[in-house]
């Protein structure tokens, strides 16, 4: 097992380059499996959740390149396959297969998915747009078995946003030969990012506000395509700059899919300077404490939540976070209380004590977002910190101990048998 070894309390400066988003990633990939001509899709990041995708679609006899951070794929030769091996159950987005293979085969057999543990992640809105546009489904040990029949709706509200299940819903009625009418979608960049390239490859889509008009199409061309910055990413290294940062500047970033971190930086007492594509963060040390939830976009991020709980604990006061996304992502509470952190739940309500010195522990980081969060507490703490959990942290971030090391950490990686 590797883990990696964290000798905090450095100050930090200097650049950070952005990568692709990756659940923007995750949908266009998925998404251009609906062309039968060649598509390239620019800035994609080489995390561990992209590679796993990409190894699914070899499994469907799919052409991948993947040069330098562009990836270049031809489905002229896509083949229908079951989809019940591990490569599904290793990330989340593994359920996009399901209005994809629907779109092109009419039928689909899936695991359900996998990804971090979060709690209850139901996927019941997928299924129930799926079966109100006709489709039957089935689930036996673990696996859905779906085929696609008449549709006679032509209208689906969800029931609450969510991402996954816009996307994978605009993935099925987008071969469908009518007009489908979606109410209450996710309006994310990344999901954004979905709609545009569907619309690139001919399929007609009309947004406004959070409901979308569509008319799908059969025949679908080739494009081309830059992945968007990862908000998230993005996210995660300003509140690391703002909790240990002297001057660290975050390049390749779009400063409009981060307006909720400026306002939440102008609430903690946060210095920044911002362009259209920077953002830099200075040295803070009265950071002040906030009351603040998670919402959908454009309100602040689920995937923020963790890295923020440990930068709270710097700030003065005492700050409470609302999870209002996912009621059990506190996975990292446990381990930033180890460390000497005073934070305790109520429901889904975190009150972070502020002010609070760290000491070294050994952690566990059980999740993506909440490894970064340990490793930003980690930084945070004047003697060293054992982390284990770096498989996770790698699904999503690039190289982020080196970059992290770049700026001036100390954190080294080592195998364990
Ligand atoms: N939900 C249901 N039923 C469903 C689907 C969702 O009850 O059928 C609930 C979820 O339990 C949650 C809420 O709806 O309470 C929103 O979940 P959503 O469906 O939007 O989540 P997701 O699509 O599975 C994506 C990202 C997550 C991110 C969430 C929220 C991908 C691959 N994953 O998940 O990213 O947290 O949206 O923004 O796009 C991450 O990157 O660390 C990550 C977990």
């Amino acid at each position: 097992m590797r883990k990696i070894i964290v000798e905090g309390g450095k100050l930090l400066e200097g650049d950070i380059y952005v990568q692709g988003s990756k659940n923007s990633s995750l949908g266009v990939i998925v998404a251009s499996l609906l062309c039968k001509e060649r598509v390239v899709i620019q800035n994609v990041a080489k995390i561990q959740d992209v590679l796993d995708l990409l190894d699914i679609l070899k499994t469907l006899n799919v052409k991948v390149e993947y040069i330098a951070n562009v990836v270049i794929i031809d489905s002229r030769n896509i083949t229908y396959n079951k989809l019940t091996n591990q490569l599904v159950k290793n990330f989340r987005a593994s359920y996009y297969f399901m209005g994809i293979m629907l779109s092109l085969f009419n039928k689909c057999e899936i695991y359900s998915p996998g990804g971090c543990n979060l709690g209850d992640r139901p996927i019941d809105m997928h299924l129930d747009a799926f079966s109100s546009l006709g489709v039957e489904i089935t689930c036996r040990e673990d696996v859905y078995y779906m085929k696609a029949k008449k549709c006679l709706n032509n209208k689906i509200r969800f029931r609450q946003k969510s991402v996954g299940a816009t996307i994978n819903t605009l993935l099925y009625v987008s071969s469908l030969n009518k007009e489908i009418v979606l109410d209450n979608i996710s309006i994310e960049p990344e999901v954004m990012q979905v709609i545009e390239t569907l619309r690139l490859m001919g399929v007609e889509i009309y947004v406004d506000n959070d409901s979308c008009k569509v008319i799908g199409r059969n025949n679908k061309h080739g494009f081309m395509i830059s992945i968007i910055p990862d908000r998230i990413e993005a996210g995660t290294y300003a509140l690391i700059a703002a909790a240990v940062g002297s001057k660290v500047k975050i390049h390749q970033i779009n400063i409009d899919h981060l307006s909720y971190l400026l306002d939440l930086f102008n609430l903690m007492n946060v210095k920044y300077e911002f362009t259209k594509n920077s953002l830099t963060v200075y040295q803070s040390d009265d950071l002040r404490g906030v009351e603040i939830e998670t919402s959908p976009y454009p309100g602040f991020p689920t995937d923020l939540q963790q890295p923020l709980t440990s930068l709270l604990i710097k700030a003065n006061g005492r700050s409470s976070i609302k999870e209002n996304i996912y009621k059990d992502r506190t996975a990292h509470i446990v381990e930033l209380n180890k460390m000497g952190a005073d934070i305790k739940i109520d429901n889904n309500t975190y009150y972070i004590e502020g002010n609070k010195k760290l000491h070294g522990a050994n952690l566990s980081g059980k999740d993506l977002r909440g490894g970064a969060s340990l490793v930003l507490a980690s930084l945070l703490c004047e003697e060293r910190c054992v982390i284990e959990g770096l498989k996770y942290i790698e699904r999503g971030y690039f190289n982020l101990i080196d970059n992290l090391n770049r700026l001036g950490a100390n954190i080294r990686i080592y195998e364990e048998d």
